[in-house]
Order: structure tokens, then C-alpha cells, then sequence
């Protein structure tokens, strides 16, 4: 057979949460991906343990040009109704942190659920085969790989965006939004460390390996969670989640002592400790080598000869440290691509091309970006229903 109702490009997330639906209600699916596995990115997802959901995930979670596109999908499939999938399963999870769900066992189980739901719903998947091209003649498409040309009345692309390219990441997507007049957002890596050129590089190598909680912020969003010094910059959950909103040229500021007004502090602890090193008195909010690199900067070896401009400036060094990072480590880690497929050019119901019928956008490619913590794959699954659901 080589016309189906239903072609979709990528076995990823999306693409196999679309064919179970689709397949479900009797459309002839095939799912084509050129890597010789489905699901790589499930399968390397949360550490190996796929952070599958959020329990709080709502469209706050979500940055696109239009924020209130995600909202109908997201409604209508919720991270509940896909808790219900996993249990269903006997998938054994727990919660992590901040509502953040990760199997007990290994990422596998989810993919193997959704390979099971494919092969409930009589969905053809084949690997190892790239799609070339996609024409539109009449109202078939013509999808092209290397062995054959395939028809199908409607195209899902489902194939993710460029972020980690050794696992078979592509821009694809974007060629096909292209080719048939939609518009693409500019596509920019995100969830991913930012680096430094500046004079700020070698104190930061050096405090590699060093994890502290963290306030970070930006003029559009702030986050409260672990930050980490590596030897290129800086990494952890609350820096992954500013690169969503940091763009080049762009200052963040670290609060490394979150909750602490040092100032205070340090002007009581200059009367109630006064020969006390300012690095051993930060040494109670601050990792060792994180609390010398700070009071390196100060030259008075007892808090009781630190006038108060040095308090001050060491308590906004802890708790207000502006940095201007260079970069980011790029699509070759970044955790997820934000930018795509412009949502003004799509249906929020259905996922559907408003000026293409029969051609469908679904999870990564589509201008829809998650918080880090479990958001990307409830929008790969829910964005993936309400397509599923409507061809
Ligand atoms: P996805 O990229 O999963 O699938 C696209 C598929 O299309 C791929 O299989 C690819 O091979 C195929 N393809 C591309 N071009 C093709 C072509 N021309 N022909 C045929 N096939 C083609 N999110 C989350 O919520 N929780 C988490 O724990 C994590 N963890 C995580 C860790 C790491 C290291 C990464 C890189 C990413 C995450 N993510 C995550 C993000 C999550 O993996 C991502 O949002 C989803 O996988 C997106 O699903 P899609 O199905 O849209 O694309």
C-alpha cells in the first residue's frame, strides 16, 4: 500500500501521540523517521528517566510569538489525561521536584507505551527512511523518499527542530513551512548553558563543579532554582530556563544567597562577629570555593574594619551579581529549539495550515517553546491529540 490517509514525518513524541489518535479512529497512518530507532529524544529525555509531565503545566509555561495559541491543545489534553496513559501501563513514576514527573525505571517504558498505542491504532511505522521532499498535486500530497514516493490525503510534520543534531535533529520542518508559504519565527536555541568571553570566563572555570540555589533573573522572567558553574559558563535548571528569554547583548542577574538580605546580615555580623573573615562568615550561605571568590574582591581580612560601602558591595555581589553572558553552548545542547512554525499561520484547534489543507504542524517545529521540567513533551502529546483527533 502506498497511499494513506494520513503520512507523519517524525517518530518522536508528537509524531507517535498523533498516530495512536489518528490510527484510533480507523485513518491509515504511516509514520516515516530517518533514525533507525523512534523516540531517540524520549529515550535520552530527564536523565534516561523521561520528566514525562508537569503537574502544573498550563500555557505559563509556554513562550511563542502568540502565547494564547497553545491554550485550546493544552486544554484539551491535559498532563492528567496523559498520567492516566502512563498509569494505565503500570508504569511505575514519582514526582520529582515542583511537579516535575519522571519514570522510576528507564524512559524506555514510555516509548514502548506509545509504540503500543501505535500498534493498537494498526499505525505503519517505518525507520531508516528520510523523507526527501513533499509536493502537493490536487488535493494529494506526494511524499518522497529515497526508496519510493508515497501519497497520503494529509501530512503531519512532526519533526521536531534542530536541537541536538548528532541525534538526528533537522530543520526539515521549517523547509516544508517554507516551501508551502508559512512563516517561521526564528529558530534559536533554548534550555541550554550560556558561556562568557568577558573577564568573568577564568574566575568561572575555575569555580566549575560548584552548584548553589539561585534566584536568576531577567527583565521578562525570574526563576528559583539550582545554578552550576562549568568550565565554559554557566549551566543547572535556573540557567537553562533564563536562555529561553536571554537574547544576545543581554544582562541576567544572580541572587546566589535567594531570600538572604546579606547587607543585613553582614552589618549584624560585623557587631556580633567582627574578627570573622568575610569568606568564613559566607561560607553559611555559599559553597567554599563560591564564598572565597567573593570575598576576594574584598580587601579588609575581618568584617569589623569593612566600611559599609565594602558591605554593600559584597552583599550585592551575593545577591544582585549582574553578568552579561557571551553566548550560549548552541543547538549542539540546547535542550529545545524556540521559534518555528509561526502559530498565526496554524489552527489552534486542529494544528492544520490555515492556507494549506491536509498539512499539519505538531510539537517542536510549531513556535511553542515549554519551560524546562516536563512542559515540552505534555505540548508534543497534546498538540499531537488535537491533530490526531481532527484528521
Ligand atoms: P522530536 O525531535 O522528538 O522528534 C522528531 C523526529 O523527526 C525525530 O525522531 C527525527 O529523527 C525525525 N526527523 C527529522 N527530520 C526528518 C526527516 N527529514 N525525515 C524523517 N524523519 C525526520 N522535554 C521534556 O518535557 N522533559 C524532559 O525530560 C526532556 N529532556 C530532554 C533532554 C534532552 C537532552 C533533550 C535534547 C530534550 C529534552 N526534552 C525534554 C525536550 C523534548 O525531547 C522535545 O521537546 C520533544 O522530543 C519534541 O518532540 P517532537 O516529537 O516534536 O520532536
Amino acid at each position: 500500500m502506498s497511499h494513506y490517509d494520513v503520512i507523519i514525518i517524525g517518530a518522536g513524541a508528537a509524531g507517535l501521540m498523533c498516530g495512536a489518535r489518528a490510527g484510533a479512529r480507523r485513518r491509515s497512518v504511516l509514520i516515516l523517521d530517518h533514525a533507525s530507532k523512534p523516540a531517540e529524544k524520549v529515550r535520552i529525555s530527564g536523565g534516561g528517566r523521561c520528566n514525562f509531565t508537569n503537574l502544573y503545566c498550563g500555557p505559563n509555561n509556554f513562550l511563542s510569538q502568540n502565547p494564547h495559541f497553545c491554550k485550546s491543545a493544552l486544554r484539551r489534553y491535559t498532563q492528567h489525561d496523559f498520567i492516566a496513559l502512563v498509569e494505565r501501563y503500570g508504569i511505575a513514576y514519582h514526582e520529582k521536584t515542583k511537579g516535575q514527573l519522571f519514570c522510576d525505571g528507564k524512559s524506555q517504558q514510555i516509548i514502548d507505551m506509545l509504540i503500543a498505542e501505535c500498534k493498537a491504532a494498526n499505525n505503519n511505522i517505518q525507520l531508516s527512511t528520510e523523507v526527501l521532499g513533499v509536493d502537493k498535486k490536487g488535493e494529494r500530497f506526494l511524499v518522497s523518499t529515497p526508496r519510493q514516493t508515497l501519497t497520503a490525503d494529509n501530512v503531519v510534520v512532526a519533526c521536531g527542530g534542530p536541537s541536538i543534531p548528532k541525534m538526528g535533529a533537522s530543520r526539515f520542518g521549517y523547509q516544508l513551512a517554507d516551501q508551502f508559504g508559512l512563516n517561521v519565527v526564528e529558530p534559536v536555541p533554548a534550555l541550554v548553558p550560556l558561556t562568557f568571553t568577558d573577564g568573568l570566563k577564568e574566575p568561572i572555570k575555575a569555580l566549575s563543579g560548584v552548584s548553589v540555589d539561585s534566584r536568576v533573573s531577567h527583565s521578562d522572567a525570574t526563576f528559583d532554582e539550582a545554578l552550576l558553574f562549568t568550565h565554559r559558563g554557566l549551566s543547572g535548571p535556573a540557567i537553562l530556563q533564563i536562555s529561553s528569554y536571554w537574547s544576545p547583548g543581554d544582562e541576567i542577574t544572580l541572587d546566589l544567597a535567594p531570600g538572604q538580605d546579606l547587607l543585613t546580615e553582614l552589618k549584624r555580623a560585623r557587631v556580633e562577629t567582627p574578627r570573622k573573615s568575610p569568606a568564613v562568615w559566607l561560607t553559611q550561605y555559599l559553597p567554599q570555593r563560591l564564598a572565597d571568590y567573593m570575598a576576594s574582591y574584598v580587601r579588609q581580612v575581618r568584617l569589623a574594619d569593612m566600611p559599609d560601602t565594602a558591605l554593600t558591595n559584597l552583599a550585592l555581589m551575593v545577591n544582585q551579581w549582574y553578568v552579561k553572558p557571551a553566548g550560549s553552548e548552541g543547538f549542539r545542547t540546547a535542550e529545545v529549539t524556540k521559534g518555528g512554525v509561526n502559530t498565526d499561520d496554524l489552527s489552534s484547534k486542529t494544528m492544520e495550515a490555515k492556507a494549506v489543507p491536509g498539512l499539519y504542524f505538531i510539537g517542536e517545529v510549531v513556535d511553542v517553546t515549554g519551560h524546562l521540567g516536563g512542559h515540552n513533551f505534555q505540548w508534543a502529546w497534546a498538540s499531537g491529540v488535537a491533530c490526531g483527533d481532527a484528521i
